[in-house]
């Protein structure tokens, strides 16, 4: 018998079109890394949204026993997670990158470590730099794993630093008590360890077609660390730079941290805006609340603004909400939920 075969069509966000086919109940994204489609993913479960993308013409659904993190409402709108997603008929999907993206492939690296910082009460600054004859290109926003030595355990970090600054990549890490990767920082790290580190890995990354427009970045924690790459990647591209608001926030005050960094960076570009915040015990110049409740009126005077949020989930759908209420559209809202992992 003639396996049936549904036809598949992916348009990329500058204007690229691929097709491929994947056979009736088999699995879109398998089907789609099997014919080398640029298409990005990650945990391939179901977890991250990596996969993410919107069904525009068909019907392809959810595979039976999988897992998807997609919001009812979500599938109601169209959107579908390939990695759990098998095609009832030939479909058509809208990618939200260009098919350039997909295209750097994640790979293995290895790196030495050059200094471990302890930045705030509960942040370590981690710096590595690449082994001789190693490389890898990554978007700024995009995550790297990184195996613990010793436990062979992988965690994940998106690098502060820029592609401009290898062979030298920087890390932001949270210091969990008892955490993996917090335990090796804090008793084992020393320059002579070598670190093996794979990716880039993830969707959310600065969007070039978006680099002219009004940007405002939401940052909790380390959340900060995808978001001071991408300022440091437009303040390192040519052109005039845009407006850009930063709102970033910590628990506390001595919970804060990279805040030399960000002075730094608006003397650089007199464009960028920042607002620091503290949950309690707010000290002058500092917000009292959240990065959310900073944002004000006014804030959003171009309909094109962009912004990109990185924090918890609570932080991201609050800081979606009302950036939508300030009038920026949802589609150019790229959020990426941080994750502290044991
Ligand atoms: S690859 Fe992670 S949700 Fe699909």
């Amino acid at each position: 018998m003639n396996e049936q075969l549904h036809q598949i069509t992916l348009n990329f966000a500058d204007g690229v079109t691929h097709q491929f086919s994947v056979a009736a109940g088999s699995n879109i994204l398998d089907a789609a890394i099997a014919a080398e489609m640029p298409v990005l993913y990650q945990c391939r479960s179901g977890g991250c949204s990596s996969c993410i993308c919107n069904l525009t013409q068909g019907e392809a659904v959810t595979q039976a026993g999988a897992s998807a993190s997609l919001l009812g409402s979500e599938f109601d709108a169209g959107q579908r997670l390939l990695c759990v997603s098998q095609a009832n008929s030939d479909c058509t999907f809208d990618m939200a990158y260009g098919s350039e993206v997909g295209s750097t492939a994640a790979r293995e690296v290895h790196a030495f470590i050059d200094s471990v910082e302890r930045i705030g009460s509960n942040v370590m600054k981690l710096t590595v730099e690449l082994a001789e004859g190693e490389w890898l290109e990554f978007r700024p926003g995009q995550f790297m794993q990184i195996v613990v030595p010793g436990l062979g355990v992988l965690r994940s970090y998106s690098p502060s630093s820029t592609q401009v600054n290898l062979p030298k990549m920087e890390f932001l890490i949270r210091l969990l008590p008892g955490g993996a990767m917090s335990t090796f920082l804090e008793n084992e790290a020393g320059t002579d360890h070598v670190l093996t580190l794979s990716g880039p890995y993830g969707a959310f990354f600065l969007r070039d077609e978006h680099k002219r427009v009004p940007h405002i970045f939401v940052a909790g924690g380390t959340g900060l660390a995808p978001i001071l790459s991408m300022i440091d990647t437009l303040r390192q591209s040519s052109g005039r730079k845009p407006p850009m608001l930063l709102s970033f926030g910590c628990a506390v005050p001595e919970a804060l941290f990279s805040q030399e960094d960000i002075e730094l960076r608006q003397q650089w570009l007199p464009s960028l805006e920042a607002r620091i915040c503290v949950d309690r015990e707010a000290t002058e110049g500092l917000h009292l609340g959240s990065p959310v409740s900073a944002l004000r009126e006014g804030d959003v005077s171009n309909p094109d603004t962009v912004a990109y949020l990185c924090g918890p989930q609570p932080m991201i759908d609050a800081a979606t909400q009302r950036l939508i209420e300030l009038g920026v559209k949802a589609q150019n809202i790229f959020a990426e939920q941080f994750v502290a992992s044991h």
